[in-house]
């Protein structure tokens, strides 16, 4: 253990602390308290946090997820009812299978992911807009009607 040493390094179990005991460079941070601002940052410095927030259009509800959630999970984790009464007493639980769970997108449909081969053949009878939600990621802002009515 060195405590007190020319270089004003202090070793205190296990722990460098470098100037603590020399009182000259006490001084962590030279701005005023409460200066600093997000601005200050460098330029490289990615965001802290990016999100996709889904609008439910019919409910009226906005849902913040992390690029890359499920349509599905997140509707569910937040009480937004995607099933009609068919779906809810059967569906296949999101493997994109029964077909039940379609959302139409009309507003960023370029941040989701691709459609699938499975939506491809689930929603021929459905407007180009609709998705399973089941199969669908969201990577951006969207806006989704619920339950839409199969013939537009
Ligand atoms: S829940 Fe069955 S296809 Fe989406």
């Amino acid at each position: 253990m060195q405590i007190g040493s020319e270089d004003s390094t202090t070793v205190m179990s296990g722990i460098v602390m470098s100037g603590m005991m020399s009182g000259a460079n006490n001084q962590v941070n030279p701005q005023p308290a409460g200066t600093a601002t997000p601005d200050d940052r460098p330029a490289s410095t990615p965001p802290a946090f990016s999100s996709a927030d889904i609008k439910f259009v019919k409910e009226d509800r906005i849902v913040f997820a992390a690029p890359g959630a499920n349509l599905r999970f997140k509707a569910m984790e937040n009480g937004i009812d995607l099933y009609t009464f068919g779906g809810k007493m059967m569906n296949c639980g999101g493997y994109g299978q029964c077909g039940t769970c379609v959302v139409d997108i009309v507003e960023g449909a370029e941040n989701l992911s691709p459609r699938t081969e499975v939506e491809d053949r689930k929603l021929k009878k459905r407007p180009a807009s609709c998705r399973l939600a089941c199969q669908t990621l969201v990577n951006g802002s969207v806006s989704v009607v619920t339950k839409p009515a199969k013939s537009r």
